[in-house]
């Protein structure tokens, strides 16, 4: 017996699991072409996390994993509300940060000293994003016809019908009921509901709670579950609970195809759960990241996170200069809390977990069926 839902139709897929889109740094270490096409090849569907990339990386990441397989895979972007950035040059709005909040660059500046790291210019894959960025990484996916695009933060009024028109799925992420019904309303084929468990950006509704309702607001799309799922068990609960796959970061991002450095994947390997915690220090919009020292600075420094755009670009001096000195375990790459079931053992090939997941949730569906249920009135005890 193997898994087989809906899910598999809807994106031509053989196990209803999907390796979440996720974006952290400008060279998008964390989904390379190897990992998305280790999925996609093993028969899930692999996402590029393309939200924090050049529109012309994307498409650069596009071809490469066309050439490394033939099953579908998509991009994911999102599309937040930016607080105004005067342009996509880290310099303009570093002025603006200079201007309107000093305590915040005289923060960064002083960390960067008592870290002992040189400050140093922005790199060439450094940009903020703006709304015509945003609209640029869209042309991109749509012009390469991706099969499947994902959003994962903000409103898909824009997208869907452009998407639609050259016959590319949409897939959008949501916290609560209400921003799924939005995504329904907005024509989206597949809802991603993401639990407060999740890595990276998320809300503050766990996933039993969540789950249930947004699989009733918006009945019959089919809704996928985002967040503390790494193995079989996990996929056998979403099912349990009206979804019909699974939508993984974490468990993919420890995995040996995943390109991050070797110090982000041993705070995953070694954090424990409550070691992922939720603010907004990192980008100005609420995520879960793994509580490193900067994070511990931001917190003891009583200084109020910047909006979106403008915090991401302080720790991006941060991140920059702690990448030149090979240190970037003071940063922190986003992360679950399902990191803390994961040891030393889940650094092992992308292929390897998508079929041990999807096997185990099979295996357990079928006991579940044949140990758990007996004919009405029979005895029992
Ligand atoms: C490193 C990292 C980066 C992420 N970046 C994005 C992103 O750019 N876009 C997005 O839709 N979700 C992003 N997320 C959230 C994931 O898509 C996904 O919902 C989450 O990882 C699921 O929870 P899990 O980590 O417990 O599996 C990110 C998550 C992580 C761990």
């Amino acid at each position: 017996m193997k898994l087989h839902t809906p899910l598999c139709d809807i994106l031509g897929i053989e196990h209803p699991i999907i390796q979440a889109g996720m974006g952290w740094d400008k060279h998008g270490s964390t989904t390379p072409p190897a990992l998305v096409a280790a999925v996609s090849n093993a028969g899930g569907l692999g996402m590029i996390g393309g939200s924090p990339m050049q529109p012309d990386l994307i498409r650069e990441r596009i071809r490469a994993i066309k050439a490394l397989t033939d099953r579908p895979f998509g991009v994911d972007i999102t599309w937040p509300r930016l607080s105004e950035a005067p342009s996509a040059d880290p310099r303009q709005a570093r002025d603006v940060i200079e201007r309107e909040h000093p305590g915040h660059l005289t923060f960064v500046q002083n960390l960067l000293g008592e870290l002992a790291l040189e400050p140093q210019e922005p790199d060439k894959a450094s940009w903020v994003k703006t709304l015509d960025g945003v609209r640029r990484q869209l042309a991109v996916i749509l012009e390469e016809q991706v099969p499947i695009l994902a959003i994962g933060l903000g409103d898909t009024a824009e997208v869907v019908p452009q998407a639609h028109a050259v016959g590319t799925k949409v897939m959008a992420l949501c916290g609560t009921a209400r921003q799924a019904l939005s995504h329904a309303r907005n024509g989206v084929d597949v809802i991603i509901a993401q639990g407060y468990e999740a890595g990276g950006h998320t809300g503050r509704i766990a996933n039993f709670p969540l789950i249930p309702q947004v699989v009733d607001a918006v009945r019959p799309i089919p809704v996928v579950v985002a967040g503390g799922i790494a193995d079989g068990r996990g996929l056998a609960a979403a099912l349990s609970l009206g979804a019909v796959g699974v939508w993984c970061g974490t468990v993919f991002l420890i995995s040996q195809e995943s390109a991050i450095h070797p110090d982000y994947r041993e705070q995953l390997v070694v954090g424990r759960s409550e070691d992922f915690v939720l603010d907004r220090y990192p980008s100005g919009k609420t995520s879960r990241h793994y509580r490193s020292e900067v994070i511990r600075a931001w917190e003891k420094s009583g200084l109020a996170p910047l909006e979106m755009p403008f915090q991401g670009v302080l720790n991006d001096e941060l991140r920059v200069a702690a990448e030149a000195a090979d240190r970037v375990s003071v940063m922190s790459v986003p992360g679950g809390q399902i990191a803390g079931l994961l040891g030393p053992a889940a650094v092992r090939p992308a292929a390897d977990v998508l079929r041990d997941m999807s096997a185990q949730a099979a295996r357990i569906l079928q006991e579940m069926a044949t140990g758990y249920l007996v004919p009405d009135g029979a005895p029992v005890g």
